[in-house]
Formats: structure tokens, C-alpha cells, sequence
């Protein structure tokens, strides 16, 4: 998929359903390489980032197998095989989540250091911080992290910032460590939850997920048969939600947890739109007017970073002068540059972007730069007038299942160009 064509200029209507969340998922594939026997996972998006996370762990030597319906199921191997090669990691990120779990277990790990999208410097001292205070040893010798452990040791962490991927990797570690673990100032996201409640499953004893103290207590042994499902995915949700409203129309997103939708609800809720939340579905209409906003993205329960190129699209169509500030990842507006060739007017100063509204976006041809940014063009381009051509749509592939055909069920005018 390198390149997708959208039609825009007629309002969404309909509904779609939930793909299991992305993150959460690729959070659990790396915990269930603790698992002494075979992890059943269910409500597993089909994307690029998971049959990236499924190769690598098939490189450590896990049996991994894809059935139908979003499920997959895996056998670690009692030794790890080979290394996380750079191929592979390079294209993902989120691979950095292999180190938690490799150490606490199998005492070593050899894994390339991350690739993923551009959006930021991404360190990754607080993953290393935590894990060396649990008493690995960690070295980068050219390009590869090379992780040792003897026993591991709870302690208590605090975290300079409530960071989603080094909460999740000291928690893993954690689980088959002596003693308890305290990671203070811990990161707070739905994602992080699940992949508790799972390491809960395997028999791991995890409390405080959700708030910003979790404790975890050490165990022996874990489980050796373990079936779980993963939540849904409320980014990818959201963004159908933004494509909504920002089409003037009406869309109903089922099979999702609107709790975890909560701080794009309230935006939306504010710029003038209707949301109407049910027990596990949210509709959004875009019908009435919409006025300007102000978006500060935040670790959880605040605004995503991973909605706020989405929402810049959207704002880019309302009446007035919204205003964001990206606290998160400081590459986040490369987007901005894109949606000005389709007319937008946005500045961007730093961490600020100012968005004036037109009447009217134009398509034209423009170029994703990451996931997000490539899912921002096609709700702008869903918006506009005439025919948007992306490029660097494959991005799209990374983190959303389905997308042409959601897109399609809900009357938009998208397709991937052969
Ligand atoms: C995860 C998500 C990503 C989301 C992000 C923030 C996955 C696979 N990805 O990424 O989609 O955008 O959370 O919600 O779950 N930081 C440091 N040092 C570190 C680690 C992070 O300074 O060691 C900083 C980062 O530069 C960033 C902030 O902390 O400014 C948050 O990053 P973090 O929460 O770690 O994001 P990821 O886990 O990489």
C-alpha cells in the first residue's frame, strides 16, 4: 500500500467496529515469552506491526501461529535462539518491549536498538534505569543493546516521566524477579492495564495498573496455559470518530471501552460536535456548528499524542483559531507541513501549532511521515475537495486493520492505488 487515493467531499456515515488495540497487543506478544507453556491471544489487529512482532519472536525461536479471527497463539522456546535483528526492529519500535521480558527470564538478550516512526529523539534511559536497578546489566555495543542478568532484585522505581514502554518493560521484568517491584510515577494508559491484567493471567501478581503506583510481587513460576483478549484499540477508534466529524457526518464506532475515549470525546464534545456513548459503542455527529478548541496532548487520562495529528486535520476545517500543544513527542506536526499544501493554514512554533479554519480543504498530493500522520491525511483528504493522492501510505498498514474497507463501509471514497 504506497499509495492510497481519496475522494473527499461527502460526509461519513455508518458504523465500524474496533480493532483490537495495537499497542496492547504488541505489549503482550513480548510478556508471553515469560509464559513457561502456549499464550492464546485474541482480538489481534491484522497490521504490519504485529506480523513484524510475530517474525521476531519467531527469530527467538517461539512457535508462533496465525489463525483466524484475530487469533494467535505462542510458545516461547525454553532457550532463545538467535537475536532481534536490526531487519526486523528497525521497522519497529515497540520491539524495544522485548527486553523486559527477555531479561527477566532468559537472563540475556541481545536486540538492535529500535527503529519505528520519526516522531521524536525516543530515549530510552528510563527503560534502562529501571531494568539496571532490578540488577541487569545493559550495554550498547555498535547498534545492538546487549542485556545480562543474573537474579533480579525488586526495588523501587520512580520514573522521571510516566513513560508507556518503560513502565511496560520494568513491569515484565519484574514479574519473575525476588521480592517487590514499586515502579512510582508509572505510566497510566489503558495499554498498560492489559498487558497487567495478561501477566495477571500467567499467574503474575500485578497491582495498581491504572494508577501511578504499580506493584508488582515477584513469583516462582507462571502458568503454562494462558487465554486472553485485548481491549480494543481507542486510537483507532478515535481517528473514525475525528473522520466523523470532520466529514460533517455520523459515525458510530462499536465493540469499544468509551472510558478509554474519554479525553477525545470531551474535545470533540467541546469544538461543537455530538457524542453519544453507549455501554460499548460511541456515534459522533458533525452535523451542527463547530467552533475553535484548544488540544494539549498528555500521558493518560489527558489527550493522546497519538490523536493529535488526527484532530489537527479536523481542526483545520472549523471556523476560528484552535490551538495545540504536542508536550509529548517534539517531531509530532510534521503533518502540518502537508495539510498546508491541501490549504490549511497552521503555524508551528516549536511544541505550538495555531490552526485558522477554512472553509474548505483542497486535495493535492502530499506524503505521510508516520502512522498517525498518514491517518491524519485521510481524514483531511476525506474533507476536501477532489482527489488526494497519499504517498507513504504504508503506514497506514502498521496500525490499522482494515482501513480501505472501514473507510469504504462508511461511504468514504478511499482506495489503495495499484
Ligand atoms: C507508547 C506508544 C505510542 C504513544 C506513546 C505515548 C506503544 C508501542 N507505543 O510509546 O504509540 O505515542 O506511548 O502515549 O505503546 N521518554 C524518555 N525516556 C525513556 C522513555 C521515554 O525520555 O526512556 C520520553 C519520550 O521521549 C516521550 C515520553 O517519554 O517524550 C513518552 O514516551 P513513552 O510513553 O515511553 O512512549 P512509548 O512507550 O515509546
Amino acid at each position: 500500500m504506497e499509495r492510497v487515493v481519496v475522494v473527499g467531499g461527502s460526509p461519513l456515515r455508518g458504523t465500524v467496529r474496533a480493532s483490537g488495540a495495537k499497542n496492547a497487543a504488541l505489549a503482550i506478544l513480548c510478556a508471553s515469552m515469560l509464559c513457561p507453556g502456549r499464550v492464546v491471544i485474541e482480538n489481534v489487529p491484522r497490521i504490519k506491526d504485529i506480523e513484524v512482532m510475530l517474525e521476531l519472536l519467531a527469530g527467538l525461536g517461539a512457535q508462533v501461529q496465525v489463525h483466524t479471527d484475530g487469533k494467535v497463539s505462542v510458545e516461547p522456546p525454553s532457550r532463545i535462539r538467535g537475536e532481534a535483528s536490526y531487519n526486523l526492529v528497525k521497522q519497529l519500535r515497540a520491539s524495544n518491549l522485548l527486553l523486559g521480558p527477555l531479561v527477566g527470564r532468559f537472563r540475556s538478550v541481545r536486540l538492535a536498538l529500535p527503529g519505528g516512526c520519526n516522531i521524536g529523539a525516543r530515549p530510552m534511559d528510563l527503560h534502562f534505569k529501571g531494568l539496571q536497578a532490578l540488577g541487569a546489566t545493559l550495554d550498547v555495543r555498535r547498534g545492538y543493546i546487549e542485556g545480562r542478568a543474573g537474579i533480579l532484585r525488586g526495588t523501587r522505581i520512580y520514573l522521571d516521566l510516566p513513560s508507556v514502554g518503560a513502565t511496560e518493560n520494568i513491569m515484565m521484568a519484574a514479574v519473575l524477579a525476588r521480592g517487590q517491584t514499586v515502579i512510582e510515577n508509572a505510566a497510566r494508559e489503558p495499554e498498560v492495564v492489559d498487558l497487567a491484567n495478561f501477566l495477571n493471567a500467567m499467574g503474575a501478581r500485578v497491582r495498581g495498573a491504572g494508577t501511578d503506583v504499580i506493584k508488582v510481587d515477584g513469583v516462582e513460576n507462571l502458568v503454562s496455559e494462558v487465554h486472553y483478549a485485548v481491549i480494543p484499540d481507542r486510537i483507532e477508534a478515535g481517528t473514525y470518530m475525528v473522520a466523523g466529524v470532520a466529514t460533517r457526518g455520523e459515525v458510530t464506532v462499536t465493540g469499544v471501552i468509551p472510558r478509554h475515549l474519554e479525553a477525545v470525546t470531551a474535545k470533540l464534545r467541546e469544538a461543537g460536535a455530538e457524542v453519544v456513548e453507549a455501554e460499548d459503542s460511541v456515534t459522533v455527529r458533525g452535523t451542527g456548528p463547530l467552533g475553535p478548541i484548544d488540544v494539549r496532548t498528555m500521558p493518560y487520562p489527558g489527550f493522546p499524542t497519538d490523536m493529535q495529528s488526527q484532530i489537527m486535520a479536523l481542526l483545520t476545517t472549523v471556523p476560528g483559531t484552535s490551538l495545540i500543544v504536542e508536550n509529548i513527542f517534539e517531531n509530532r506536526f510534521q503533518v502540518a507541513y502537508e495539510l498546508q499544501r491541501m490549504g490549511a493554514r497552521v503555524r508551528v512554533e516549536g511544541r505550538v501549532a495555531v490552526v485558522e479554519g477554512v472553509e474548505r480543504l483542497q486535495g493535492t498530493s502530499v506524503r505521510a511521515t508516520d502512522l498517525r500522520a498518514a491517518a491524519a491525511l485521510v481524514v483531511a483528504g476525506l474533507a476536501a475537495e477532489g482527489r488526494t493522492e497519499i504517498h507513504n501510505a504504508h503506514y497506514l498498514a502498521r496500525g490499522y486493520e482494515d482501513v480501505v474497507a472501514k473507510f469504504q463501509a462508511l461511504g468514504g471514497e478511499v482506495r489503495t492505488d495499484p
